[in-house]
């Protein structure tokens, strides 16, 4: 496996043909329509700004893969948890990537003082489903038909992991 380094807006593009695929085909994204590489250049600076947002290099130094974090939700008192994404490129699978990922991105924002992550799945995704409960990831509960794509209704299981403990009142995520 290559290496896992914070991405820039210059990664915007392999990120973008990473992630167009899966709004295609699949429904693990409820997204309809890709987003540009500028969209993506956005998404990037927003999540590197406030949370992280890290891509996995294969060994020629190739972007295959990418996870961030966000804002759970807008509210201020949610400002200690976020929402983490992870997508890999199509077929690179169970080699250790995905977990990479996403303990350097728990490492990093539990470093930015955000306590808890929660993570959406659309059903059935074993894969994810896997990862996060490898990961240590608690099944919260489940929206049942919540999203409507590619001419049917789909469940979104929710699950949540603490990032770090400490002192309370927490300090400002930073
Ligand atoms: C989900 C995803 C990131 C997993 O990445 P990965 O590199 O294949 O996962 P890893 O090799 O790091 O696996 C780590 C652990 O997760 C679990 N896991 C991974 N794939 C699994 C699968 N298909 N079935 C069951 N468990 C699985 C296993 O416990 C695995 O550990 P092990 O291989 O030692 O048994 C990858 O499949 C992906 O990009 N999928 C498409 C996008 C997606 O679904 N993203 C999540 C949106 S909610």
């Amino acid at each position: 496996m290559g290496k896992i380094r914070d991405a820039t807006e210059l990664d915007a593009e392999a990120c973008a043909a990473i992630y167009t695929p899966y709004v295609h085909d699949t429904a693990i994204t409820f997204e309809l329509d890709p987003p540009t590489a500028r969209e993506m250049a956005e998404r990037i600076a927003r999540a590197v700004r406030t949370h992280a947002w890290l891509v996995l290099e294969d060994d020629e130094g190739r972007v295959v893969g990418y996870a961030y974090g966000g804002p759970m939700k807008p509210r201020a008192a949610y400002r200690w948890s976020c929402e983490v994404s992870i997508y890999l490129e199509i077929g690179r699978r169970r080699a250790g990537g995905g977990r990479a990922l996403y303990e350097a991105l728990f490492e990093r924002l539990a470093a930015r003082g955000y306590r808890t992550a929660i993570a959406g799945m659309t059903l059935p995704n074993p894969a994810s489903e896997g990862l996060h409960a490898a990961l240590g990831f608690e099944p919260i509960g489940t929206y049942r038909k919540i999203g409507w794509k590619h001419d049917s209704w789909h469940d979104v299981a929710w699950s949540q992991l603490t990032l770090a403990t400490g002192e309370d009142p927490p300090a400002e995520p930073t």
